[in-house]
C-alpha cells in the first residue's frame, strides 16, 4: 500500500475544505478493498451541529458508490501536529473497517503515524453488541 500516495490525497483534498467557521481545514484519502480511491474534506456550516468532518466525507462517497471495506484511510490539516480522527469519525471508520485497516495520522507537511483500528478505538460498539 502507497502511504505517501494517500497522505498526498489528503493534502489535496484539504483545499477544497470548507471551514469559514474554524478555519480548520480537514483533508482525507481512503483507499477501499477493491483498490479504489475517494476523497474528502470538511464541509462546515453556519448551523454548527451540521458539520461534517473530512474522513466522513470521503467514507460517504465511497460507501454510496458501493465500497464498503476500508483497507486505509489518511488524514491530514494545516496543524504542526498530527491530525487524529475524532471519536465519531472513529466510530464511522469502525464501522466499515476492512481486516488489519490501516490509519494514517498526518501532520501538515506530509510526516505521519500509522495506528490500527484497536489502537485509536479499543472496545468499539459493534453490530455483534446489539445481538
Ligand atoms: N474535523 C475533521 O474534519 N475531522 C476530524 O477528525 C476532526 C475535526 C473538522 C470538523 C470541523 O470542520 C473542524 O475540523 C474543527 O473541528
Amino acid at each position: 500500500m502507497d502511504y505517501d500516495f494517500l497522505v498526498k490525497k489528503a493534502m489535496e483534498a484539504r483545499e477544497n475544505a470548507y471551514a469559514p467557521y474554524s478555519g480548520f481545514r480537514v483533508g482525507a484519502c481512503i483507499q477501499t478493498s477493491d483498490g479504489r480511491i475517494y476523497t474528502g474534506c470538511n464541509v462546515e456550516n453556519s448551523s454548527f451541529g451540521a458539520a461534517i468532518c473530512a474522513e466522513r466525507t470521503a467514507i460517504v462517497k465511497a460507501v454510496s458508490e458501493g465500497s464498503t471495506k476500508i483497507s486505509a484511510i489518511a488524514i491530514t490539516s494545516d496543524s504542526d501536529r498530527l491530525t487524529y480522527p475524532c471519536g465519531i469519525c472513529r466510530q464511522v471508520i469502525s464501522e466499515f473497517a476492512g481486516d488489519d485497516i490501516k490509519i494514517i495520522c498526518s501532520d501538515k507537511k506530509g510526516q505521519y503515524k500509522i495506528y490500527g483500528m484497536n489502537d485509536i478505538l479499543p472496545h468499539a460498539f459493534t453490530r455483534e453488541d446489539m445481538e
